[in-house]
């Protein structure tokens, strides 16, 4: 029978979460012989290797903790970045509404930091491919660092140091999906290599911008169920008597616009 995630011993070179008494979290990665220091005392790595994901650990203070791996929506708002990242509220809503199934070929642009390269690649899965592009070399390193970091090696991804308002190479493309600023310039080349049905997405933060992909996709012939959206996700605190919204929330991030390609 397959080892699951969940089964699989923490080994060292793998990153964790420890949660603490207060439900906070800490990053570290493993190493034989290693400590994390934090107000709570200290943990000893080899205290947590070889356990499954989910074990309590006893700091030096005496403060029962939990290790986890982290969750890709963890991994993502912590990594190292240097561009916006697509926040994880909209990512759900991304790989829903272009619909990216396993075995799906999808056009990616730009990479950034990687977030959504992750989440795509985990929806296409092993069968899928995801063409990612990004136009500035510095990024594209950054963000298959980031990728290698949580996923390790990845087949299913080919990065292309390319500029997409220039053209796209692949042909016969299931989904194109956008993060750049000027998705309407993409939104003729996606209509000659999207398949029939095929989705285009593209993830804008202004409504001028909205406005613009909008058109172009009105104007351009080849597209129909042009929507527009924006994602709003707002936690509670349950705490006794504390049964109420968090104070504080990521007010906007930005719009999400879909359509579908005619035959
Ligand atoms: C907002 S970031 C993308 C963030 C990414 N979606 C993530 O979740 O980490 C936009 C990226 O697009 C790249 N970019 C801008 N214009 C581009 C173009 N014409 N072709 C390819 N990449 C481009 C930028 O260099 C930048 O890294």
């Amino acid at each position: 029978m397959m080892e699951s995630r969940g089964t699989s011993p923490l080994r060292e070179g793998e990153r964790v979460a420890l949660i603490d008494d207060r439900g906070k979290s800490y990053y570290f990665t493993l190493e034989q012989g290693g400590e994390f220091h934090f107000h709570k005392g200290v943990i000893k790595h080899d205290e947590v290797l070889g356990k499954k994901e989910g074990s309590g650990v006893i700091s030096s203070s005496e403060i029962t903790c939990y290790v986890f791996r982290p969750l890709l929506r963890d991994f993502v708002m912590k990594m190292p970045r240097r561009t916006q990242i697509i926040y994880p509220k909209d990512m759900g809503i991304i790989l829903i509404w272009a619909d990216v199934f396993p075995g799906a070929r999808v056009l990616e642009a730009g990479t950034g930091s990687g977030a959504l390269t992750m989440a795509l690649l985990r929806a296409v899965g092993e069968k899928g491919t995801v063409y990612s592009y990004e136009i500035r070399e510095d990024m594209a390193k950054w963000a298959m660092k980031n990728i290698k970091r949580f996923m390790g090696e990845t087949e299913n991804l080919v990065l292309k140091l390319k500029d997409v308002y220039e053209g796209i190479e692949e042909e016969g493309l299931d989904r194109v999906i956008l993060d750049l600023v000027r998705p309407w310039d993409v939104v003729d080349a996606a209509a000659r290599t999207l398949t029939p049905g095929g989705v285009f997405l593209c993830f804008v933060p202004t409504v001028v911008q909205v406005q613009n992909v909008v058109e172009a996709l009105r104007n351009q012939g080849s597209y129909q169920l042009v929507e527009s959206l924006e994602v709003i996700l707002r936690p509670w605190n349950i705490q006794g008597r504390s049964v109420r919204p968090f104070h504080r929330m990521v007010a906007h991030s930005g719009f999400i616009v879909t359509a579908r390609r005619t035959s």
